[in-house]
């Protein structure tokens, strides 16, 4: 069912912990089943330098946290914006379907870290990363619907 890659990352993730000056920290849940994922990052001068994450996820969720947070980390924030979920599934070797929505949890990890870095320097994250807020980001995901509040 899980490519060899997923259960590497899976048994052995990559960057769990907490980073203690971290600059940037972003906190999301999957709707889908109720997990929680914590992304803490130190940004200079425009760049990732270090990355660390917690979760209270699944499998899929630790692996693609995992091999996410190996993806940006010494990227530029615009490099780790470009990130999607498909490209960390891929990166994996590709995941089961039904895991998919699990990927999702690290790609909106990392935006939601770069909404918290932009607002503690009073600077509007929406023309940046797209949202707002990390409400805003997990209601809607960009696509406004009838019942989004952020419209
Ligand atoms: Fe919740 Fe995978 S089942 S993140």
């Amino acid at each position: 069912m899980y490519s060899e890659k997923v259960m590497d990352h899976f048994t052995n993730p990559r960057n769990v912990g907490e980073i203690a000056d971290a600059n940037a920290v972003g906190e999301v849940g999957n709707p889908t089943c109720g997990d929680i994922m914590r992304i803490y990052m130190k940004i200079e001068d425009g760049v990732i330098t270090d990355v660390k994450f917690k979760t209270f996820g699944c499998g899929a969720a630790v692996a693609t946290s995992s091999m996410a947070t190996e993806m940006v980390k010494g990227k530029t924030i615009a490099e780790a914006l470009a990130l999607t979920n498909k490209a960390v599934a891929e990166a994996l070797d590709g995941l089961p379907p039904i895991k998919m929505h699990c990927s999702v949890l690290a790609e909106d990890a990392i935006k939601a870290a770069l909404i918290d870095y932009y607002k503690r320097q009073g600077i509007d994250p929406k023309p940046i990363v797209g949202f707002d807020s990390v409400a805003e980001m997990e209601c809607c995901h960009g696509d406004l619907h009838e019942a989004c509040q952020h419209a």
